[in-house]
């Protein structure tokens, strides 16, 4: 049981609390799943970039894949050794492609035929090789959100199975190139494991033909986007996953890449929040909050749900918006819910809200973010600092 009432007086409101413990826990059920192979499990930095969680998972034997130069810097920061880092994403600047071929991580991740040629360049004029993966997209339809669904040809993502082919081929002739993992990644919050084993089984039917062609493929990625239970949502079963990815690889000797982020973290997290005062537009009632869209935006950019529950307040419940302190309408974290009659320095909880809630918080309307708590065995302490008014004006005060 996290005491949210004593945390709520020690470190203030808006407050995210992470219970590492949890993060262990899922870490370690999904390695296990993996157990019958190879396997190598890279955290996704973009979920929950902080240090101490970083650290808590170099600890356990976690790599990180990383989607900006800053992100692989948090990971070496946070004690993950260079061998376990990845380095994805669709556009990556030369510099951040240079210092990540002089880092020597254990790959990068292209996704276009364009970032083949920067890359090359890049490690010709470095006159090192680059190892890479290449991110197929195997056109399939992930059934999550549209902004969060990345495996069909209409998105951004990867470049399809022909190109694929092309690039490897290019690959193995390049003496800058050392072409050593395949990837996939369909989207996050998956909750159908169908999608995710049709795209194992293409990219896997890719890798044999380019084993004929003598291309040594050695990481077999299968991207992250495990869904975790916000609301009554059916999950996938860990064991199913991984059976149907090793179901796909017989007689191949890769390791299995795995980039979980949502799934380590999501559940592992809470975002704590005080009760301003309530109010009554006509006969429509509104629980204002001191936590706002800057903080936990989730629920404005995706209609993305959060269980939202009242601390230790009991009493006749009845329907309600809870709603932050931001200039828009957007600003809420939950419509039409029942609570309690609330009162000035209640507190409210918003679970779920370890992956993809602080990473994406911003300093709209000025407001400083808030501060992050680790819980692990029953102790609490602090993982990051609020951030104070001279923060937020700290790189502007010198340009006055
Ligand atoms: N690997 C790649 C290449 C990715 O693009 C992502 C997520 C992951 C791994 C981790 O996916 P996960 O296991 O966490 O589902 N902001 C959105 C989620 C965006 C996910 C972007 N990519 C949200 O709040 O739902």
């Amino acid at each position: 049981m996290i005491k949210f009432n004593h945390l709520a007086k020690k470190y203030n409101t808006p407050l995210y609390i992470y219970n590492f413990n949890d993060i262990e826990k899922n870490y370690i059920s999904l390695k296990n799943a993996f157990v019958a192979r190879k396997s190598l499990i890279c955290y996704a930095v973009k979920a929950n970039s902080n240090l101490s969680v970083l650290k808590k998972l170099s600890q356990l034997g976690s790599g990180a894949d990383c989607v900006s130069i800053g992100e692989v810097k948090r990971a070496l920061k946070a004690g993950i050794p260079k061998y376990k880092i990845i380095f994805s994403g669709v556009g990556k600047r030369d510099d951040e492609i240079e210092e990540a071929i002089l880092r020597d991580i254990l790959m990068i991740n292209l996704e276009s035929e364009a970032e083949f040629d920067r890359i090359e360049l890049i490690a010709a004029k470095l006159n090192l090789t680059a190892r890479i993966s290449i991110r197929v997209n195997p056109n399939i339809d992930a059934k999550t959100h549209p902004y969060i669904s990345t495996g069909l040809n209409e998105n951004k993502f990867g470049v399809d199975i022909e190109k694929a082919k092309q690039l490897y081929i290019r690959a193995k002739n390049s003496k800058y190139i050392d072409p050593i993992g395949i990837h996939f990644h369909i989207g996050s919050q998956l909750t159908d494991l169908k999608p995710i084993t049709d795209s194992a089984k293409i990219v896997a039917k890719l890798l044999k033909s380019l084993k004929v062609l003598d291309i040594d493929i050695k990481f077999f990625d299968v991207g992250g986007g495990i869904g975790i239970q916000y609301d009554d949502e059916t999950t996938i079963k860990l064991y199913d996953y991984a059976q149907n990815i090793f179901a796909s690889l017989k007689g191949l000797d890769v390791t299995v890449v795995c980039e979980p982020g949502r799934y380590i973290v999501g559940n592992s997290g809470y975002f704590l929040t005080s009760v301003l005062y309530e109010k009554e537009n006509n006969s429509k009632r509104f629980v204002v909050v001191d936590g706002g869209m800057n903080d936990l935006i989730r629920p404005s950019l995706y209609k993305a749900y959060h269980k939202v529950e009242a601390v230790e307040v009991e009493g006749e419940v009845s329907r309600c918006d809870v709603v932050g302190p931001v200039c828009e309408s957007g600003d809420f974290f939950a419509k039409d819910i029942d609570l309690p009659k609330l009162k000035h320095g209640d507190l409210l909880v918003v679970k779920s809200a370890g992956a993809y809630c602080f990473t994406m918080s911003s300093n709209y309307n000025s407001r400083g973010r808030a501060c992050e708590v680790a819980i692990e065995d029953g102790v609490d302490r602090k993982i990051r600092a609020r951030e104070s008014f001279e923060d937020l004006i700290k790189l502007e005060k010198e340009c006055l």
